[in-house]
């Protein structure tokens, strides 16, 4: 049986940087191929914020489109929860510059760091803040520019990474469409598997912590993928049990755009068609918390989700961290 939604998404925007760095373009920087890339990630190109395009711009960009779209003023937004891990500065939070750009000034507003998980994270956040904190128009939002914390001459991990932000306007439900489940959970005991060393209390950004670029991204790839697969079922299949549903009742399934191949892998766990299975990984890259807001954006434009959708979405990242959410449009 379905649940009854608390909230339900009012509208939705995205944004990207203009500039696109294509696998041709890495063969001039590392020692890679586009083949190589395209083979192991389905990935063919990103968007890279250029410099002077901090996260705030790109949040701001994104925030406004999901305000228009749902037909809600700046100052009746009462919440604002952002999911990122690159901030425009270490404090105070991006959502507080986001705030104050785009005039949401009845605001609350926090940023959490759960990597690819933000978003979903925020989700379960904004739905339990709705129901018991009494806030009626939230601004969730999922941004990154992991370009900023990239080694260019790791070729490991520098073909993965890109930039955007995905924003979504919550709302009281009234009726039967919503957010039907949330799940989330998280294993610290594998933090070290994908992470960022330095610039923290651990590692402060001295010249030598700098120099050994400890601000980087470090990842054991072939570990975090084996954990991607597992747990981004394991969560779907929560969130389906939680709103009483099956994987057969979905009418998309939106993984996280880390890798073509984990998408594929979850898709075929859950025997899903591959056209109702959302990718954009192949333009956009990995953009961790922002990758699921961007995708539900460009699925309500291209029409693959309307009114009507029961959308699954999953997500797996650094932490580990991993949730799901339900949403019926
Ligand atoms: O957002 C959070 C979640 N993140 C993820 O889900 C990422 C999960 N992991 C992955 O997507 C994949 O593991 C990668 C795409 C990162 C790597 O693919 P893989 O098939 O697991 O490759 P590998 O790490 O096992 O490396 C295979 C080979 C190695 O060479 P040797 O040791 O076999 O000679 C690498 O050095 O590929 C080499 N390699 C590259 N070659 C060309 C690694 N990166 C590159 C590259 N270009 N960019």
């Amino acid at each position: 049986m379905k649940q009854k939604p608390t909230m339900e998404i009012l509208g939705t925007g995205r944004a990207v940087p203009d500039r696109i760095l294509t696998n041709k373009d890495l063969e001039q920087i590392v020692d890679t191929s586009d083949e190589w890339i395209i083979t192991r990630t389905g990935i063919r190109e990103r968007h890279i914020a250029n410099p002077g395009e901090p996260l705030s711009t790109l949040v701001v960009k994104a925030a406004e489109r999901a305000l228009t779209d749902a037909g809600v003023a700046p100052e009746e937004i009462d919440l604002i929860i952002l999911g990122t891990v690159t901030g425009d500065s270490k404090f105070p939070a991006t959502a507080c510059v986001v705030q104050e750009l785009i005039g949401a000034v009845n605001a609350a507003a926090f940023d959490i760091s759960a990597a690819c998980s933000g978003f979903l994270y925020g989700m379960q956040i904004a739905e339990s803040m709705m129901l018991h904190g009494g806030y009626r128009r939230i601004l969730l939002v999922g941004g990154e520019v992991l370009s900023s914390m990239v080694n260019w001459q790791d070729r490991d991990t520098c073909v993965l990474f890109g930039d955007g932000a995905g924003a979504v306007v919550l709302g009281p439900s009234h009726g039967e469409k919503g957010i039907l489940s949330t799940y989330i959970k998280s294993d610290g005991s594998f933090r070290n598997l994908l992470y960022s060393p330095g610039c923290g209390s651990l590692n402060p950004p001295t010249p030598e912590n700098v120099g050994q670029m400890l601000h980087t991204i470090r990842m054991e790839g072939r570990e975090v993928f084996r954990h991607a697969v597992t747990s981004m079922s394991d969560a779907l299949n929560q969130a389906l049990d939680k709103a009483g549903l099956q994987a057969d009742d979905l009418s998309l399934l939106i993984p996280h755009q880390a890798n073509l191949r984990i998408i594929e892998a979850v898709g075929k766990r859950f025997h899903a068609p591959a056209d109702k299975v959302y990718v954009n990984v192949d333009r956009y890259g990995n953009t961790s918390a922002a990758s699921i807001p961007i995708a539900i954006d460009e699925a309500r434009e291209t029409g693959r989700i309307s009114s009507g959708s029961l959308v699954g979405m999953v997500t797996f990242g650094a932490g580990f961290t991993w949730a799901a959410a339900i949403v019926q449009f």
